[in-house]
């Protein structure tokens, strides 16, 4: 039975019906809808507008409707209701008829599904953090792993300077950092409690609506009934996250290519992970990669999607809020099991430890140590950039890296290069140049490990 079938004398066109109800979708919102519900009959109860034993019928019947969900989440889908709040209520009335009609005394929809979505997406925020920390958790194992391991860095896609695999870890580990951060924030705005707003002008009930709030588990209850029923900010915060922490799967998810493909040839996948052709039999593809970098889009398509819906919304509840639920289940969803499938991936990843080294030697990439040897010999940084630039060309041209260039040669370009020069352009040595805060020595890899794994433990 509808919820508002009073002031009308023909039932709905089965076309309307199908293109206006929710219940496909938002049946996800069961448990939620539950909750709030057994919340709303204890707050009628202690403001008198329910028998105790009414209340006790009630609590009853929605406590057996929340396992029945809980064993059987589709189960609401074999019903023809509007949405997931015709369908409890339906529900109510075959359990325990006359008493379960006075469930909605007080209260609407509106401030209804703005309660149960806010508890949908403080439980998916939960979910996510906890996520977020087992890929942190994958990703430090693997710069400890790797803490000492040579792998070539780049800008611009040229080769760089070397860099330890570790330090690159450790790069991703502060993205995801964040992105927890960013997840707690959401939480901290999104805990306000907007039930007891009625369709728009408040609850005639009279009840305590912070301890309503408390009691499901929110910090604070909403201000403003207006904007209790009509704010999404916060489905739009979590979208945000969502799209940052996809952003930077996405990054990841790039670099691994790029590092296991034949090119660079510094990382390999394990069988597990990687798929083949069905034409070519020699190709080992990383689709899993490819697939956290391809969700990304449709990610931050329903982030555009909420914040074009929301623009121009008079207020108070208008139907249009109704779309934004599917694009924000599928956007958390898919952010989700990226998360759950880099945590997977990760510990299936290996460095070709002595091919990367190798690489890492190539390409020029000690000419910054060659340049700053010349300033270490009182030549002005500008200088010595210049000269190691004409060296490096002459390099070229010889097809030898800049450490297979003889004395007599160097000193074409400077008188002040001698011997002492070779042991610059060793890898090592410039690598552990590096040992300030943040970089790529191995010595600075270590105490950021400890670093956020510290943080880890905390969090
Ligand atoms: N299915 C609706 C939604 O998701 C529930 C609220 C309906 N309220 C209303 N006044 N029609 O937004």
């Amino acid at each position: 039975m509808s919820l508002w079938g009073g002031r009308f004398s023909e039932p709905s066109a089965a076309e309307f019906k199908q293109f206006n109800d929710s219940l496909r979708f938002d049946y996800k919102l069961a448990p939620y809808d539950l909750q709030a519900s057994l919340a709303w009959a204890q707050a009628l109860m202690l403001a008198g507008l329910l028998t105790a034993d009414e209340h006790q019928q009630l609590q009853q019947a929605l406590e057996e409707l929340r396992a029945a969900v809980l064993e059987q989440p589709e189960l609401p889908l074999q019903t023809n209701e509007e949405d997931i709040h015709s369908w409890v209520e339906s529900q109510l009335i075959e359990k325990i008829g006359a008493t379960a009609k006075k469930l909605h005394t007080g209260r609407s929809r509106n401030d209804l599904v703005a309660t149960d979505l806010r508890l949908f997406c403080k439980a998916v925020c939960g979910e996510l953090i906890t996520a977020n920390l087992a890929a942190i958790k994958n990703l430090l194992a693997f710069a400890e792993r790797y803490q000492a391991a040579a792998l070539p860095g780049y800008t611009h896609l040229q080769r760089a300077q070397p860099i330890m695999a570790g330090h690159w870890a450790l790069a991703y580990v502060q993205m995801l950092q964040r992105d927890v951060s960013r997840l707690k924030e959401a939480m901290k705005r999104m805990d306000v409690c907007p039930l007891g707003s009625g369709a728009l002008a408040g609850t005639t009930a009279p009840l305590d609506r912070q301890a309503l709030a408390e009691a499901l588990g929110f910090r604070h209850a909403c201000e403003n009934s207006l904007d209790g029923v009509s704010d999404r900010d916060f489905a739009l915060d979590l979208l945000h996250s969502a799209s940052t922490g996809m952003m930077h799967l996405s990054r990841i998810a790039e670099d691994v290519i790029f590092y296991c493909s034949g090119e660079s040839g510094c990382f390999a996948m394990s069988d597990r992970i990687s798929s083949g052709s069905s034409l070519m039999p020699q190709k080992k593809n990383p689709d899993l990669f490819e697939l956290l970098r391809g969700k990304t889009g449709r990610v931050f398509g329903h982030q555009h999607a909420l914040q074009t819906t929301l623009k121009g919304l008079p207020l108070a509840y208008n139907k249009d809020m109704q779309e934004d639920k599917e694009g924000l289940f599928d956007a958390l969803q898919t952010y989700l099991q990226c998360l759950q499938m880099l945590a997977f991936a990760v510990p299936e990843l290996s460095v070709n430890e002595a091919h990367a080294r190798q690489q890492a030697t190539m390409g020029y990439s000690n000419a910054t140590e060659l340049a700053d040897y010349l300033v270490s010999k009182g030549i002005p940084f500008r200088d010595a950039h210049h000269i190691t630039g004409e060296a490096v060309v002459y390099a070229q041209q010889q097809g030898k890296p800049l450490e297979e260039l003889t004395l007599p040669e160097f000193t074409q370009f400077s008188a002040k290069i001698g011997d002492d020069v070779y042991p610059v352009l060793e890898l090592d040595y410039g690598v552990q140049q590096r040992s300030a805060l943040g970089g790529t020595a191995p010595s600075s890899v270590r105490t950021a490990i400890k670093h956020a794994s510290d943080w880890w433990h905390a969090a």
